[in-house]
């Protein structure tokens, strides 16, 4: 999704923002663009294409400066053109970038325009650009927090104005913006690891803040415009994160990193216990009677294999919610319900709107499952457990879904010990489990050869489906997630035993058939399933548990899973079908990292 990021320094800018773009691309864009304050008038270059064609047209340009913006664009008001890629001007004194969405674009498009302003976008940020010029009275500071106050929606921004030419302007509501402090240099981003390489010393800010930055000076204000002093923090976590390594795409290495991801997520644990939640889990989880998770995407479905954990082992209700669904639904609210959001980003916006919402309706006591520790999303919730996939770029998610599973596994264990559910000797045996978790990990990524022989069958065709049971059948929805965001093959998931009620007249011998089949109590009502498939050939693609007994023949082919890991088993099912998922699109040569269409952390509705 959109990338911001802005730097004024007594060095050419422009480098650390050809850098800070390069490292937002994983997030997603269709173009984008830099604007330059240089030798008292505004420059500006953008592009439909990628950011090194953006560099070569800077450089060919010749463009420098000493305060600048950059952004990339994920189109949602208006197409990815270039007239609507950022920077936006606004005559020759004003030019912005903007993340997020205004929703009253309309009506300060038409009163603009009264006054004499001539839009030369679509966007709904054109609009933030006039309204600040015609606010400007020599102070870009107050020029921003007045215009504001007058935009609905969702918002970070970075300006700078001709007439300052060592000043930039930074406001956010509801997306994010960090302020970056070097020597005698600041910077502003949407994301700390724009800045990675150029600083580690990083301030959050929070909602309604406006920023105002010069070479040595950073002021910031709240929402009521008061001074408000906030903490710099020092992230190191980035150094070498843009590097692929042995890997092709950042989507395999992090597949492969998953056991490390799992290890470190369970890092210093020793026991069951609340605290792991955060200091005051004890009386919140006393009191929590039943359970909403609200998630979207890849997050929602580790949403929902949770459920299956916590009604199973906790004996606790669990609704799950598409987050961009409840925060429009006339739903029940209940007092002691813990509202408990997952996200890999802590930023996505409908989980973060969905989670206010419950806060409206009434229910405060909230939880996340995140993997960015200084994300929106954690510091909403009163508790949190922070997976430490590390960062993800790759759009589809894949190690920040394990290791959401592992944070999910423990906070059911949780439960179920305060509800009296689980004995000494059980917690023993899940502790055990727990800690040979990314060796049996490891073990399942050794499939990878017999799963690239598949990919190929799989490239060829324009559908699949995918099929688990039980807990396994979150597991089988996001296979077929996996497979159509990167391969583009139209993919759908079913229970196996809904087959009979509708997605079976689709099975022809053309239909390719992944089914998990773990050896858990429903193994022998999967394998009558498998034959419903077999009788109309349908081709079925098993993952299937040692113990079994399902073998490969005529139009069933197998790969063993190494092991048989019980209640762990949708951690290790969902291993191979992310391989698979990777090996057809790499086939087809779709741009993995990057799928169309898509973006990495969705920051708007
Ligand atoms: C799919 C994927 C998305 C995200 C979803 C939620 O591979 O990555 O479906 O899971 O956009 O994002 P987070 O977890 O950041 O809230």
């Amino acid at each position: 999704m959109c990338g911001i990021v802005g730097a004024v320094a007594k060095r050419n800018v422009v480098p650390v923002m050809l850098e800070g773009l390069k490292r937002l691309e994983y997030r997603g864009y269709d173009s984008c663009g830099i604007a330059l304050c240089t030798e008292g008038h505004l420059e500006r270059s953008r592009s439909t294409s990628r950011v090194a064609e953006l560099e070569k047209q800077v450089n060919g340009r010749h463009l420098s400066g000493f305060l600048g913006i950059a952004h990339t664009r994920w189109a949602t008001h208006g197409a990815p053109t270039t007239d609507n890629a950022h920077p936006h001007f606004s005559g020759e004194r004003i030019a912005l970038v903007h993340n997020g969405i205004i929703e009253n674009h309309a009506v300060l498009r038409a009163e603009l325009e009264a006054k004499g302003y001539v839009f030369s976008s679509q966007t709904d940020t054109e609009v933030i650009a006039h309204l600040i010029d015609s606010l400007y009275q020599g102070d870009l500071l107050k020029a921003v927090q007045s215009a504001v106050t007058r935009l609905r929606g969702a918002f970070a921004i970075a300006v700078i104005c001709r007439d300052e030419p060592q000043r930039m302007v930074g406001a956010r509501q509801g997306s994010p913006l960090v302020v970056g402090i070097g020597e005698n240099e600041h910077f502003l981003a949407s994301d700390a690891l724009a800045l990675a390489g150029t600083t580690d010393r990083i301030v959050y800010l929070e909602e309604g803040d406006t920023v105002d930055i010069s070479l040595n000076d950073c002021h910031i204000y709240d929402a009521q415009g008061r001074p408000a002093p906030r903490e710099v923090r020092v992230v190191s976590v980035y150094a070498g994160v843009s590097e692929l390594g042995p890997y092709r795409h950042f989507m395999q290495k992090e597949i492969f990193e998953q056991p490390r991801a799992i290890s470190d997520t369970l890092q210093g644990l020793a026991g069951i216990s609340p605290e792991l939640f955060g200091d005051g889990a004890l009386p919140i989880l006393q009191q929590t009677d039943s359970i909403l998770i609200l998630a979207c995407g890849t997050s929602y479905y580790a949403g929902l294999t949770a459920k299956y954990w916590m009604e199973s082992i906790a004996r606790i209700p669990v609704e799950v919610e598409i987050a961009s669904e409840y925060r429009y639904r006339d739903s029940v609210p209940s007092p002691n319900r813990l509202v408990v959001t997952i996200s890999q980003s802590g930023e996505t916006a409908d989980t973060l709107a969905a989670l206010r919402h419950a806060r409206d309706l009434g229910m405060n006591r909230s939880l996340t499952i995140c993997n960015v520790a200084t994300s929106a999303m954690v510091r909403e919730c009163a508790l949190s457990y922070i997976t430490r996939a590390g960062v993800e770029i790759g759009v589809a998610s894949t190690k920040a879904f394990t290791t959401q599973l592992t944070a999910l596994f423990l906070l059911s264990l949780v439960i179920a010990k305060i509800r009296g559910r689980l004995t000494p000797e059980q917690e023993a045996a899940h502790m055990k489990s727990l800690r040979h978790l990314p060796v049996a990990v490891s073990a399942v990524l050794a499939l990878e050869p017999q799963i690239i022989a598949w990919a190929e069958d799989f490239s060829r065709h324009n559908d699949a489906l995918f099929l688990g049971r039980g807990i396994h059948y979150p597991i089988a929805l996001e296979g077929a997630l996996k497979l159509k965001e990167i391969s583009y093959i139209h993919a759908e998931a079913y229970p196996a035993g809904e087959l009979k009620h509708g997605p079976l007249a689709l099975v022809t011998d053309k239909m390719p058939v992944v089914t998990i089949a773990p050896n858990d109590d429903l193994l022998e009502k999967l394998k009558s399933n498998m034959q419903e498939v077999r009788a109309r050939g349908g081709q079925l693609y098993v993952f299937a548990d040692s113990d079994t007994r399902i073998m490969s023949q005529e139009g069933i082919h197998v790969i063993r899973m190494p092991e048989n890991y019980g209640q762990l088993s949708p951690i290790l099912h969902v291993i191979p079908l992310q391989l698979l998922a990777y090996h057809t699109a790499l086939v087809r040569g779709t741009d993995v990292d990057k799928p169309r269409n898509l973006a990495k952390s969705v920051t708007v509705e």
